[in-house]
């Protein structure tokens, strides 16, 4: 379906041709006066040159073009040459007509639907996953999912950290604990233990404690070099311990990014493209991309074009051990020749640009992508507290993700149940999606590369700019539908009215946005443009809300038509939440 713009630009476009000038001069922009008008269009300013005429009298016979008009309800020219417009109720509602009759409320099916990969969430086993981590899960799996609306295929992967040294200082500092373990007997030839040796708080203590000592204690550093390189090799008690340590930290992931309603198509990790390391550093020699330079193996990246130094891509350093960068070129590779893909999102801390700057370079200079894959790095700001600085506890230690969660759902429960009288159950699971809302909201409403302030108070506020205040809105368009239906009448969908107020207007000509925002913020992967259209939407839905009656109408076809615009105007709002990974509660 057309976007709304295009269809009143062709409108203006065939007037101007009509009139003898050449149609580009009659694109339509909204109005930056929406005092005087709805659109503008300053083509006759444009044409006054090549057409040797005054503007006022080019956009004087625009304007006797448009006199049937079928869109306009006017259009006026104004000294010095502008032409302001208003469009026609009809034309909206044949506009929203059009939209409730199609699937995606007008949005179109790609041409050519390829596969996208979204690479996000990247947390790192046996770490505690902690407010660092929030963004890349949130605005990943809102990437994702508009991706998919859009109509591409689209798999979302984790890619755990599993497998660099942290692993080994793990193993390492389980047998200082625990030497008497059956994985340490290296002539141990049976089956080993199905329980793990540690719990996930247990876990979550060695990895720091060790951590620490390999920075003060070069032996122990060693040592943990050693049970890296011996669990790379493929030591049989070190796998199973290994396999351990990714369970109980997996398990614990997973509840936490179910409660935040992110879901992974792949759990797969760096260790998982450890085997194809060999061919692709072979691949990369015989290709005579990759070469020696100071013993390590590498790829020369930087163009001519640079203005900043950009350092060759390390593939194997001096010792033969691989790298961040050797796991991300390796999974590129697995990934093209699994998937396919045409496009590949990643979602980290801006910190990785020049990283994933090199990492793309590589990949593309080696062919380890098709020509014409696209390769994008969403590098997204930091999580701060009020201070500016990066959010903390109130103890002022790192705040885990899980705690954050736990204080905004305790934070809503504590409003809703002053709120009103509601059961313990209920208000629970209430607060819980409105918590998620408050926090993905107050996460996504930024532009990603920003850098944002997680203001409690704020995101939880049912009035502003937050997601307690769309949650709100849905609920009160909810309730009224529910209402009319509970007085006997059923919702029809598409008899959809004339608009018949300015408020009521607004609101249309919001909704009739819908297809061209979700356009761009598929190209840009910007989820925050959807929250900005449906707080502006929210916004005029609740004007036109306080100035009319609603359910109190008497004519019944003028009530009937309302219902219809508020059960339209819901379903887009319930589809960009859903866009943005969180959901509406029936009442609130
Ligand atoms: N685990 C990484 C980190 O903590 C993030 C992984 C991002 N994804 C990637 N393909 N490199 O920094």
């Amino acid at each position: 379906m057309k976007k709304i713009l295009d269809l009143i630009s062709e409108e203006m476009q065939q007037a101007f041709e009509k009139a003898g000038y050449k149609k580009e001069l009659g694109r339509v922009t909204v109005s930056n006066r929406p005092d005087l008008c709805e659109y503008q269009c300053n083509g006759a300013m444009a044409g006054a040159k090549e057409y040797k005429k005054a503007p006022i009298m080019i956009a004087n016979a625009v304007v006797e073009q448009l006199q049937d008009s079928q869109v306009f309800e006017s259009v006026e020219a104004v000294m010095p040459g502008f032409l302001n417009c208003k469009v026609k109720p009809s034309f909206l509602t044949s506009y929203i007509k059009q939209m409730r009759a199609e699937d995606k409320f007008g949005v179109e099916e790609p041409k050519d639907p390829y596969t996208i990969m979204v690479d996000y969430g990247g947390p790192n086993v046996a770490k505690p996953l902690h407010v660092g981590h929030l963004r890349s899960a949130v605005i990943g799996e809102s990437v994702k999912r508009i991706c998919r609306y859009m109509g591409y295929p689209t798999i979302g992967d984790i890619h755990l950290g599993d497998w660099g040294l942290q692993m080994g200082l793990i193993i390492s500092e389980l047998r200082l604990r625990q030497p008497q373990l059956v994985y340490f007997d290296e002539t141990y030839e049976g089956e080993y233990p199905k329980e793990p040796p540690f719990t996930i708080g247990e876990l979550e203590e060695i990895y720091p404690t060790a951590s620490a000592k390999s920075k003060e204690d070069p032996s122990f550093k060693e040592k943990a070099m050693e049970d890296t390189f011996k669990l790379q090799s493929g030591v049989r008690g070190h796998r199973a311990l290994w396999n351990h340590i990714i369970d109980v930290s997996v398990t614990d992931m997973k509840k936490i990014y179910d409660d935040l309603k992110v879901e992974f198509d792949l759990w797969k990790g760096e260790s998982d493209v450890h085997d194809i390391i060999p061919e692709m550093v072979s691949y990369m020699k015989e290709g005579g991309y990759a070469y020696i330079s100071e013993g390590a193996l590498v790829v020369d990246v930087k163009e001519e074009t640079d203005t900043k130094e950009i350092p060759p891509c390390m593939i194997l350093k001096s010792d033969g051990a691989s790298l961040y960068n050797t796991t991300d070129l390796a999974t590129i590779m697995e990934r093209t020749r699994e998937y396919e893909p045409k496009q590949l999102i990643y979602l980290t801390d801006k910190r990785q640009e020049l990283y994933f700057e090199q990492v793309f370079r590589c990949a593309r200079k080696t062919k380890l992508v098709k020509e014409g894959t696209k390769l994008v790095h969403i590098g997204f700001g930091t999580v701060n507290g009020k201070d500016g600085k990066p959010f903390k506890t109130r103890e002022g230690g790192v705040m885990r993700l899980e705690r954050l969660i736990a204080e905004i759902k305790e934070e809503m429960y504590q409003k809703i149940i002053s709120n009103r009288e509601v059961s313990e159950e209920e208000a629970r699971t209430t607060a819980s999606m409105v918590a998620l809302a408050a926090i993905k909201y107050g996460d996504l409403s930024n532009q990603a590369s920003k850098d944002y302030v997680f203001d409690v108070e704020r995101f939880t506020s049912f009035e502003g700019d937050t997601g307690p205040y769309i949650l709100y809105t849905i609920v009160r368009i909810k309730s009224i539908l529910n209402k009319y239906t509970a007085q006997g009448n059923t919702v029809a969908e598409d008899f959809l009215k004339d608009v018949s107020s300015e408020s009521e207007k607004n609101l249309v000509m919001e909704m009739a946005k819908f297809n061209t925002m979700m356009e761009s913020a598929y190209e840009e992967a910007a989820p925050h443009k959807i929250c900005a259209y449906i707080y502006d939407l929210a916004n005029a839905f609740n004007k036109f809300y306080h100035e009319t009656k609603i359910l109190a109408e008497e004519e019944e076809e003028k009530k009937a038509g309302y219902i219809a615009l508020l059960k339209l105007c819901c379903d887009i709002l319930e589809t960009c939440i859903d866009l943005l990974g969180f959901e509406a509660p029936e009442r609130m």
